[in-house]
């Protein structure tokens, strides 16, 4: 959803059209999550005017024209030099008010663009706020959440000056009296014209990271963050970096600062310093100084590649085709081989403190949205076998719209490609105060979701951009199945079947490396089906799962409406929709429900079905009914693990329905990447 970018250059000289760049390529890098305007913000020619502000509907290349068109207008010099420089810029996904320039970011103070911030998150009590603001004499222009922000900090900065006289406000002050206010989870970027060449960075709730890049040896040397003793001491050349994804900093740098909720974040001079917010509403806090904070930068262990498209067309191409290395990537050193009398086994680092806790609870809940949700359904049948533990699947939403029972006995395992999933953090916040051990199943290290549970493991598929979810998935799917092998334990009896599975996980990358040569004959598919309007997909048992997720996939993506139904509920409704001309996936390798998904096929041919089947290689002659029935034979792997190899050919076909139709396959229509709100 919204995205923040922010880029300080300081004791190095950079032209007005190359901070423009670092700005709008920065905007660019945030585009996958999903938005519908964007907006920068950069300094005037004299620190005397304004601060300009640039906003435009639709995709960043609208922005970037019409940055360029109104520069021609206005004579802006675009080679004008800055030795120092703070500019700011935003993806909007709309939530308050419809999609238009006014309602864009950077928001601003008024029409001196006093104060400009941009914001993502949602402020709950902007109502309140703003009509305040109104019988302060202020007008507003937009129908945002937002706006409220940046008007506070005029009248809290017009407000201290007018009662000290001085103008000794500082900007940090300023801001720690608007965070009093609000309400609501944010992450922010203030930028002010009384405080040129300065941003403040702060957050509650939504991600938030500062990337630093040092120019020269020295400044490497030389303290990022100020000391109260020793202030100014940062004469050497930096650029500093703000953004609400890591994505748009590796580009620039790998040295970064998570920052914290409730940290105030100042960039001034070169250097950085943090005041840490108390949150006390009934302090006023302009003239109050809370305790700065000093903390180590981390490396993101992230490669730039990992963001590019590489060779492929789209990211959801890449991200299907990358499946053998990401599941490799997610299982490495987790794996144990065994030896002549050792057993194979698993070991999941952030777990193995859990485990005992784990298997002493009453039930296991599974709780996850869309894709995530899907992952965690074709799993617990494993983890149900092996651990021996009731598992239940609970839709995020759904359990908070409920407010289903979770008890201090369950454990609630929350599923996140994101980790910032609004429905599913808030499930968890749910669960935390029910008191439940709380794991979290999240590819984004120091999410939301990460931090908040108790613990977890980090699925490590490297970073995914397509809207899609893909490789996510079969990562989730494979650490699932080796957190049930690892709640299973050591128990004898099942100890065959155990090894069974940790041999298949090894070869797991190779069979999926197998499944991705059928993109040919998925593209012929998706050919014959390109103009249906309706698709639906039988699956039972493990594939259940693969039904809903691949009916998703296509759904999303190919903008046709698509149904996973369970096959054991056919005769109970869905079978009325059956004729000659809608066609039907029917899922039917080799498991238990072998032959109740020959059964299915039967009836649905009886009924002149138009199928496609999916079975294991060696079985079409069984399931294609005499060649009345189009086939896609798949590798066979051990039942649990066979969701990860079948879900690969329709996540093509998903791919290749939507590229022939001409759809937006990384970006779909009215969706995001990261679903930040309710
Ligand atoms: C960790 C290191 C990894 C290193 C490995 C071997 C990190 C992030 N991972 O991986 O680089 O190679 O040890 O030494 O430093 N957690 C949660 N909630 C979640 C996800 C994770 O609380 O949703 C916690 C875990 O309980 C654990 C920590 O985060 O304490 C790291 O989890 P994970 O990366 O899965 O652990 P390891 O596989 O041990
Ligand atoms: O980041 P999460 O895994 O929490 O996201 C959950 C869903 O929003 C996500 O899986 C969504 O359904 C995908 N677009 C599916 O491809």
């Amino acid at each position: 959803m919204c995205g923040i970018f922010a880029y300080l250059n300081c004791n190095v000289r950079r032209e007005r059209s190359y901070i423009l760049q670092v700005l709008f390529n920065g905007l660019r890098r945030l585009e996958y999550r999903g938005y519908d305007s964007a907006g920068v913000s950069i300094d005037s020619s004299s620190v005397s005017l304004p601060p300009l502000v640039f906003r435009q509907v639709g995709n960043i290349e609208s922005l970037v024209k019409s940055v360029y068109q109104e520069v021609d207008a206005t004579d802006l010099n675009l080679e004008e030099s800055f030795v120092t420089h703070a500019g700011i810029a935003h993806t909007r996904w709309a939530t308050h008010g419809e999609p238009a320039p006014r309602n864009s970011h950077p928001q601003s103070s008024g029409a001196g663009n006093d104060f400009l911030v941009v914001h993502n998150g949602v402020v709950t009590n902007y109502e309140v706020l703003k009509q305040t603001l109104i019988r302060h004499g202020f007008t507003f222009e937009s129908d945002t959440d937002t706006e409220v922000i940046p008007k506070l900090a005029k009248y809290v900065f017009d407000k201290s000056n007018e009662e000290s006289g001085d103008m000794t406000v500082t900007f940090s002050q300023v801001v720690l009296e608007v965070m009093r206010h609000l309400e609501g989870a944010y992450a922010l970027i203030f930028k002010s014209r009384h405080y040129p060449n300065e941003l403040i960075a702060c957050k509650r709730g939504s991600p938030l990271l500062l990337g630093v890049k040092e120019l020269t040896e020295e400044s490497s040397k030389g303290s990022l963050f100020h000391d109260d003793k020793y202030p100014s001491q940062n004469g050497n050349p930096r650029e500093l970096f703000l953004s609400s994804d890591a994505n748009a900093l590796v580009e620039h740098t790998r040295k970064v600062l998570v920052i914290e909720d409730g940290e105030v974040v100042h960039l001034k001079d070169g250097g950085v310093s943090i005041l840490k917010f108390d949150g006390d509403k009934g302090k006023r806090g302009v003239l109050s100084r809370p305790a700065s904070v000093q903390r180590a930068l981390s490396v993101l262990e992230m490669e730039v590649e990992q963001i590019n498209k590489g060779s492929y067309e789209h990211y959801m191409q890449k991200e299907i085709h990358e499946q053998p290395e990401s599941l490799t990537t997610t299982m490495r050193g987790r794996l144990i081989r065994g030896g002549t009398c050792k057993a194979k086994t698993v070991l999941l680092g952030g777990l193995k403190d859990h485990l005992k806790t784990i298997r002493r609870s009453r039930r296991i809940v599974f709780i996850g949205c869309g894709t995530s949700y899907n992952a965690a359904l074709a799993a617990r049948p494993i983890l149900e076998e092996l651990s021996g533990i009731p598992v239940t699947m609970e839709i995020a939403s759904d359990l908070l719209d409920r407010q289903g029972p979770i008890y201090r006995e369950d454990t609630a395992v929350f599923v996140s490609q994101s980790g910032e999933t609004a429905d599913t953090l808030h499930a968890l916040e749910y669960a935390l105060q029910n008191g439940a051990l709380c794991v979290g199943i999240t590819n984004t290290v120091g999410s939301a979701i990460a931090r908040n549970t108790h613990c977890g493991v980090h699925i490590n598929a490297g970073a995914e951009i397509g809207v899609a979810s893909t490789k996510a998935y079969t990562s989730q799917i494979v650490v699932m199945a080796m957190l049930a092998l690892a709640i299973g334990g050591d128990a004898i009896s099942n100890q065959a079947r155990r090894e069974a599975i940790i041999d298949c996980l090894f070869d797991l990358p190779n069979k999926v490396r197998e499944v991705l040569k059928l993109d040919q004959e998925m593209k012929d598919l998706a050919k014959l089906l390109i103009a249906e309007q309706s698709l639906l997909m039988f699956g039972r048992g493990y594939n259940y799962a693969t039904a809903l997720e691949g009916s998703l996939k296509v759904k999303e993506v190919s903008l046709m409406h698509s149904e996973g139904i369970l096959a054991g509920e056919m005769k109970h409704g869905p079978l009325a929709l059956v004729d000659e001309s809608l066609p039907i996936v029917v899922i039917a390798t080799h498991d238990a429900c072998f032959s109740k998904q020959q059964s299915v096929i039967q009836q649905l041919h009886a009924r002149k079905g138009r199928l496609i089947v999916m079975c294991s290689r060696g079985d079409a002659a069984a399931v294609s009914l005499g060649g009345a029935c189009r086939v896609i034979e798949v590798p066979q792997v051990e039942d649990c693990l066979q969701p990860v190899v079948n879900i690969v050919p329709l996540q093509l076909l998903a791919y290749h329905l939507t590229v022939l139709r001409g759809y937006n396959v990384d970006q779909p229509r009215n969706l995001a990447k990261s679903v930040t709100t309710e």
